[in-house]
C-alpha cells in the first residue's frame, strides 16, 4: 500500500476511554446481630481470631478493582472500628473509611453513600456478616456492572423447596399459600453491584418502611431498573446463627491447610 493511498489514522481510536472508573465498597455493620446469641454485636465476633468484620473488609479488598470500602459502624461505635480496621494489616492500595450507621440497613447504607467521594462509579454493597465471599464473586459482580448493568446480584439456587404461607399469630400450623417453581428462585447473597447514580437514586425514592429494605437490588427493581444476577458462590453464606460460626471457622481452616490463607 502506498503512502497515498493508507487510510488516515483516527487519533480518537487509539486514545483509552477517558471516563474514570472507580469501585468502592460499602459495609452496612451498624446491627447488633441479636440471633447470634448474646456478646459482641456481630460484625466484631471473632473467626480465628480475627473480627468478623475484618475478614468482610478483607474479603473487599482482595479485589484489585476495589480501591475504597466504606464501613458504616454503630454511631457509638465509629471509634472502636476505625481503631479496630488500623490494628489489623490490610491492604495498602486500598483505603478505609468508617461512617456512622442509622437504625436500619437501609439508613446505614444510605449514610454510606453518602460518604462516596466524586469519582466513584461503581458500588458493592457488602453485608459484614458475610466474611467469607471469595475474590472470584466479588469481581464477577464488579465486571458485570462495569459491563453496562445498572444492578447485579450474586445467586445460587436453592436445594429446599419453597412454600409461600399465611403467617398465622401465635404459631398454629401456617397455611400453604403458593408453591413457586423451585428451579426459578435464586438465594440472593452480597455483594450487590451498582452503578452509583442507580443505587443513589434507589436510596433517594424508596422510603424506609418498617425495618427498612434489606436487599438494595430490591429497591431497583422498586424502580424498574434491570436487575441481573451472576452466580454466587456457597462461601458467601452469611453468618447468622451460632451453627453458620461453626462453618465460617471450617471455611477458614481448609482455607489455611490448602493455601496458608
Ligand atoms: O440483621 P441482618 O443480618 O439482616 O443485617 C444485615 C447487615 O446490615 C449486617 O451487616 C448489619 O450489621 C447491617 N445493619 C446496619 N445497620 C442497621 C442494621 C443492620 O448496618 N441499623
Amino acid at each position: 500500500m502506498s503512502a497515498e493511498t493508507r487510510p488516515t489514522p483516527d487519533p480518537l481510536a487509539e486514545t483509552p476511554p477517558t471516563v474514570p472508573v472507580r469501585t468502592a465498597a460499602v459495609i452496612p455493620a451498624a446491627g447488633r446481630g441479636v440471633r447470634l446469641g448474646p456478646g459482641a454485636p456481630k460484625a466484631l465476633r471473632a473467626l480465628s481470631g480475627t473480627p468478623m468484620l475484618v475478614h468482610a473488609v478483607r474479603a473487599m479488598a482482595n479485589s484489585r478493582a476495589v480501591s475504597l470500602v466504606i464501613v458504616v459502624a454503630p454511631p457509638e461505635g465509629v471509634a472502636e472500628v476505625s481503631a479496630l480496621l488500623s490494628d489489623y494489616a490490610l491492604p495498602e492500595r486500598t483505603d478505609f473509611r468508617v461512617v456512622p450507621g442509622g437504625e436500619t440497613r437501609q439508613e446505614s447504607v444510605r449514610l454510606g453513600l453518602a460518604a462516596l467521594p466524586e469519582d466513584v462509579t461503581t458500588v458493592l454493597v457488602h453485608d459484614a456478616a458475610r466474611p467469607l465471599v471469595p475474590v472470584d464473586t466479588v469481581d464477577a459482580v464488579v465486571e458485570a456492572v462495569r459491563a453496562g448493568a445498572p444492578a447485579v446480584v450474586p445467586a445460587l439456587p436453592l436445594a429446599d423447596t419453597v412454600k409461600e404461607v399465611e403467617p398465622v399469630a401465635g404459631g398454629g400450623p401456617e397455611p400453604v399459600v403458593a408453591t413457586p417453581v423451585r428451579a426459578r428462585l435464586r438465594a440472593v447473597q452480597t455483594p450487590q453491584g451498582f452503578d452509583r447514580a442507580a443505587l443513589v437514586r434507589a436510596h433517594e425514592t424508596v422510603p424506609v418502611d418498617g425495618e427498612g429494605a434489606t436487599d438494595d437490588a430490591g429497591m431497583c427493581e422498586t424502580l424498574g431498573l434491570p436487575v441481573v444476577v451472576v452466580p454466587g458462590h456457597a462461601e458467601a453464606f452469611k453468618v447468622t446463627r451460632p451453627l453458620d460460626l461453626v462453618l465460617a471457622e471450617a471455611v477458614l481452616a481448609r482455607r489455611r491447610a490448602n493455601d496458608g490463607y
